[in-house]
């Protein structure tokens, strides 16, 4: 049993002793992998009884490389899984409205529970107007701003992937939430503010930090659960961490010698922290795990199965 399980003070104590270990790695990939096992055994059941599969519409809009790779990846998983994944490809000069109407078409489509359009859009696109279409109840990203209402409210629903994915690593790795200070680094919508009010609704006390904190190290190090989704490439050292901290890595970029690296500086982190998430390997996989979840669930919504 390594230092998730444990906590904090089981760290102090072996530190106390000189028999500190390096941090877990928390196995996003493994974990995700297992989900996916799960969730081919789900729909494989729940397609006999609905007598249709889920279905996700990703729309993906122009050439960007690294949207391609990443829309392949869900929709590979997708199919992997059983859930029915049309590819639609816009080209890169497809007007707003063009996207809307595609929009419209799949939030008519009743094969169809969830629809994603891959981020970002070309420029010219309206991206908020795109965003708002998505019939709620198939916003499998969580950007609506009823999703994001009802998140606000502690109400269930479609909660965005990366943030729901880092929930689900803590709870399969038991990791507790409540009563613990978390600290998110970054405020976006797509992770840092959805991902605050996640921690939280699990009753986490909960700091928000940004481009304009002070003395981020500081804030940093009073977190138990830390994450980091800041979107600079190995900003976070050993000063940010508290010893036995679970630190969890969003960040992604790819760095000058074409390898991907976490906002983490892993190698000098894991040594001071309990649990740790790699980059690749960590919450990248969660989150198309957790777009299927969103997806499945968004089934079930329609087939009438949720309570
Ligand atoms: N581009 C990068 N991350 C995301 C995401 O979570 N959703 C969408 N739609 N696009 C993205």
């Amino acid at each position: 049993m390594g230092y998730s399980e444990r906590g904090n003070q089981e760290w102090q104590k072996d530190q106390e002793k000189g028999q500190t270990t390096m941090a877990d790695i928390l196995d996003g990939k493994a974990l995700a992998a297992t989900i996916h096992g799960e969730q081919a055994e789900k729909v494989a059941f729940l397609s006999k009884k609905v007598g249709r599969p889920p279905g996700l519409a990703v729309i993906l809009v122009g050439d960007d490389p690294a949207s391609h790779t990443y829309v392949a990846n869900k929709r590979k998983a997708c199919h992997r899984v059983g859930i029915y994944a049309p590819d639609i490809n816009l080209p890169a000069s497809a007007t707003t409205d063009a996207i809307l109407e595609a929009i419209d078409t799949f939030n008519r489509d009743p094969a169809i529970d969830g629809i994603l359009v891959q981020l970002p859009l070309p420029s010219h696109v309206a991206k908020d107007k795109v965003l708002l279409r998505i019939s709620p109840d198939k916003d499998v990203d969580g950007f609506h701003p009823a999703n994001l209402g009802l998140l606000v409210a502690g109400e269930p629903g479609l909660v965005a992937c990366t943030p729901r994915g880092v929930i689900t690593l803590l709870d399969r790795f038991k990791i507790p939430i409540a009563g613990k200070h978390a600290v998110v680094i970054g405020r976006s919508l797509i992770v840092g503010k959805p991902m605050a009010l996640l921690l939280l609704n699990r009753d986490a006390t909960v700091t928000i930090c940004h481009s304009k904190t002070s003395d981020l190290a500081a804030q940093a190090r009073q977190a138990d659960i830390l994450v980091a989704a800041l979107g600079r490439p190995e900003m976070i050292g050993r000063d940010y961490i508290k010893p036995g901290a679970t630190v969890i890595d969003v960040g992604i970029s790819r760095g000058t010698d074409g390898k991907l690296k976490g906002d983490v500086l892993f190698e000098e982190v894991r040594q001071i922290a309990g649990a740790i998430t790699p980059v690749p390997g960590g919450i990248g996989p969660m989150t198309i795990a957790t777009l299927l979840d969103n997806t499945i669930d968004a089934y079930r919504f329609h087939a009438g199965l949720t309570a």
